[in-house]
């Protein structure tokens, strides 16, 4: 993929929430692999704030991403209290304040993009959506490149036919977000990263970059030795020493191996994988929020599980891979992971 010609097939992915730093964004980026942050819920001021203090610590290229929110209706009362009471009525109580739910509901993209197009980092990427036309022909005429993540064929194709430069093809393997189009995820094929690079190989023409369960050197390789283009790993950077990951969430990714991950609506409203813990096992089945109502509603519970450091109550987003996470400075990561690309 020409776009990606001078730089180590690995980007570190974009994590909103919180983790991905300017330090670790820059750390990354300096080794000639590609930092990315994720803005999803950041405002102009942070945004512009983050890109310039990561410009002081590289000058390598650097990837900034965003969701592309669907619109969603204020819940009616009846809905509301059901969702409120069901948090209220969890082991860890965090009380709800009434009428919870400031509007707008989620940022605007076109002022979220403004320092975007003054600090004109080399990537710009879109998770659950489509971007509109006048943002990628902006972006493109900046010299940007611009990549959108794809769960299944359709959304691969909707994506080349956008004119996009490159697919982040996202398996079911992947830690956070699923990033289907549909809020429900409708549609969604559920197929395994290497599945999904299958597919998607035949059909499209535009370079892939495959997302989910990746999370050795070996893995890299032969993801590269079937077309891939290059890899974006989430999970294997959460326990950077530069992550900005909450020190539990850290704790379970590292000690807490036997668990398995699940995919929950319980903490956001969207489908999304975190390693099991009792908040996701007494939401399953239960009534939720559309996103991201559900994500603002739980915003008091998982603050307080932050602070009381208890982790059956955070979203413990991580990929299946999470058992082989490394504690490591990135650098030293990155390092270790292109040894391992060597020996393979
Ligand atoms: C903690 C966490 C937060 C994430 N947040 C985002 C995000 O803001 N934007 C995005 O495009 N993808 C996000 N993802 C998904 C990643 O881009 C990527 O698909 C995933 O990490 C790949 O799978 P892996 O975690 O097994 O490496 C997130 C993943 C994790 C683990």
């Amino acid at each position: 993929m020409k776009i990606l010609e001078t730089h180590i097939p690995i980007i570190q992915a974009p994590m909103a929430g919180g983790v991905t730093t300017p330090e670790l964004v820059a750390a990354v980026s300096n080794t000639g692999a590609i930092g990315s942050f994720g803005f999803a819920y950041s405002n102009a001021e942070k945004i512009n704030t983050d890109l310039s203090k990561a410009r002081k610590l590289t000058s390598n290229s650097i990837n900034a991403n965003f969701f592309i929110f669907s619109e969603v209706d204020a819940p009616s009362n009846k809905d509301y209290k059901i969702a409120t009471d069901l948090l209220e009525g969890l082991p860890l109580y965090a009380p709800i304040s009434s009428q919870y739910l400031p509007s707008p509901f989620f940022p605007a993209l076109e002022d979220q993009l403004e320092p975007i197009w003054q600090h004109k980092p080399k990537f710009l990427t879109f998770h659950l959506g489509l971007p509109s036309g006048h943002i990628l022909q902006k972006a493109q005429s900046l010299g940007i490149h611009v990549g959108v993540t794809a769960t299944c064929l359709e959304e691969a194709k909707a994506i080349q036919e956008l004119g996009a430069d490159f697919i982040v093809a996202q398996g079911i393997e992947a830690g956070g977000h699923r990033g289907t189009f549909s809020v429900e995820g409708e549609g969604d094929s559920k197929l395994s990263t290497f599945q999904l690079l299958k597919v998607l190989k035949d059909e499209s023409m535009l370079p892939i970059i495959c997302a989910g369960g990746i999370m050795t050197g070996s893995d890299i390789v032969a993801y590269l030795n079937s077309g891939a283009a290059a890899v974006q790993m989430g999970t294997s950077f959460l326990c950077c020493h530069e992550a900005g990951t909450t020190p539990i969430h850290k704790k379970y990714i590292l000690e807490k191996r036997h668990r398995e991950t699940v995919y929950t609506q319980g903490f956001s409203g969207r489908w999304a994988q975190s390693i099991r813990n009792e908040f996701t096992s007494l939401m399953e089945g239960k009534p939720v929020l559309s996103f991201p109502l559900q994500n603002t509603l739980t915003s008091a519970l998982r603050k307080l599980a932050v602070q009381s450091e208890n982790g059956e109550y955070q979203s413990l987003w991580a990929g299946r891979g999470f058992g082989k996470a490394r504690a490591l400075p990135a650098a030293e990561l990155i390092s270790e992971l292109i040894s391992e690309m060597n020996d393979s």
